[in-house]
């Protein structure tokens, strides 16, 4: 069984922060971040909550569709900044948005959160006919758990919202997801905290290199060479399932961190450049919200159209990655 996108909406920040904003409290340049990474600038979450940002998109994404919310049956949320430790953001979109019956549950695969979720909705489709319609939701203010005195990390994020709505159909179909958890300690943000009483009283080392609550850290180099691997293995393993090559594709959507990353990555799979989707000079890496961000934008400006065949490939922390190749 395949899946229909049926209509997509997005949220963005009114606030864009530049690499010139930037420049002006780190010890770094334009010319550095746009030549590392083709970011040139990135939205930055103000007063609003990640759930907001999330029922924006969402709004727009129902209202696209012309369905009840009623109808919808699911709510995953894709998130690694979510506002709550609990209840989960799907739970209060689920109520925000007027959705009476759902399952709704939030969904952590990092960078990998769209590929992940847009697959377990498609296996509820599959099981569960009572469930007409799903809404996938990836909602992301990264600019919460950034270091903002590490010049190497914070000029990657930015910070917006996107949604799907997705019914069943017979379109051609495939996916496939993985994580190889060696690399948990080289991209990680910590959540909760040792009680102090605990913590005067005994110590554990688990690993992870020592860094404050809600901060994220990255071995930038090391998460690198992960990710030229990893895009073109999870695009890979998901065409071989049915027998399709890159040739067979009309457009690529790779998780957008780094357009260096993605420079190789399609060199490695022998695809041009012409037929990737980039958004990230202007979004920045918004985690799980990349790949939606950008498939939306080109969908709203024609680049994608209907009946093309499209690889959403992510990659990120845990380390995740996967893919999901669909026609559009
Ligand atoms: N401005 C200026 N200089 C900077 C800088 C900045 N914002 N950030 C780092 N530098 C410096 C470093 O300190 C280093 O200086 P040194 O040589 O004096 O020590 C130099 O630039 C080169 O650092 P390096 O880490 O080798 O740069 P790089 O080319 O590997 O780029 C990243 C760094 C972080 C952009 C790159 O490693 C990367 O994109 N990694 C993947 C990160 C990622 O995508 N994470 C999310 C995955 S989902």
């Amino acid at each position: 069984m395949g899946i229909n996108l049926l209509a997509m909406g997005s949220y963005f920040p009114e606030r864009i922060m530049t690499n010139d904003d930037y420049a002006g409290f780190l010890d770094t340049s334009d010319e550095w971040i746009r030549t590392r990474t083709g970011i040139d600038s990135r939205h930055m979450a103000g007063w609003e909550p990640v759930w907001y940002m999330g029922k924006k998109a969402a709004e727009m994404a129902i209202e696209r569709a012309g369905i009840s919310p009623k109808d919808i049956g699911l709510v995953i949320v894709s998130t690694v900044t979510s506002d709550f430790v609990t209840p989960s953001i799907a739970s209060v979109l689920q109520y925000e948005l007027g959705i009476e019956n759902a399952a709704a549950f939030d969904l952590n695969a990092a960078c990998s959160g769209f590929v992940y979720s847009v697959d377990t909705a498609r296996r509820f489709l599959e099981t569960d006919e009572n469930i007409k319609y799903a809404l996938v939701v990836s909602a992301e203010a990264l600019s919460r758990i950034i270091d903002f005195e590490d010049r190497s990390t914070c000029i990657l994020f930015g910070d917006g919202a996107a949604a799907t709505v997705i019914e069943r159909s017979d379109k051609m179909y495939s996916s496939f997801l993985n994580s190889d958890g060696s690399g948990a300690r080289k991209l990680f943000a910590k959540n909760c905290q040792v009680a102090p009483i605990v913590k005067a009283e005994s110590d554990f080392d688990d690993g992870f290199p020592e860094k404050p609550v809600h901060k994220l850290y990255q071995d930038g180099r090391e998460v690198y060479k992960f990710a030229v691997k990893a895009l073109p293995a999870a695009f890979s393993a998901a065409a071989e399932k049915i027998g399709i090559t890159g040739e067979d594709i009309d457009w690529f959507v790779p998780h957008q961190a780094n357009v260096r990353i993605i420079e190789t990555a399609a060199k490695n799979l022998k695809i041009g450049m012409d037929k990737f989707i980039v958004t990230l000079d202007h979004h920045g890496n918004t985690s799980s919200a990349s790949i939606p961000l950008a498939l939306n934008e080109a969908i709203e400006k024609g680049i994608v159209k209907r009946g093309q065949k499209l690889a959403l490939v992510g990659f990120g922390a845990g380390l995740s990655y996967g893919s999901v190749i669909l026609e559009y």
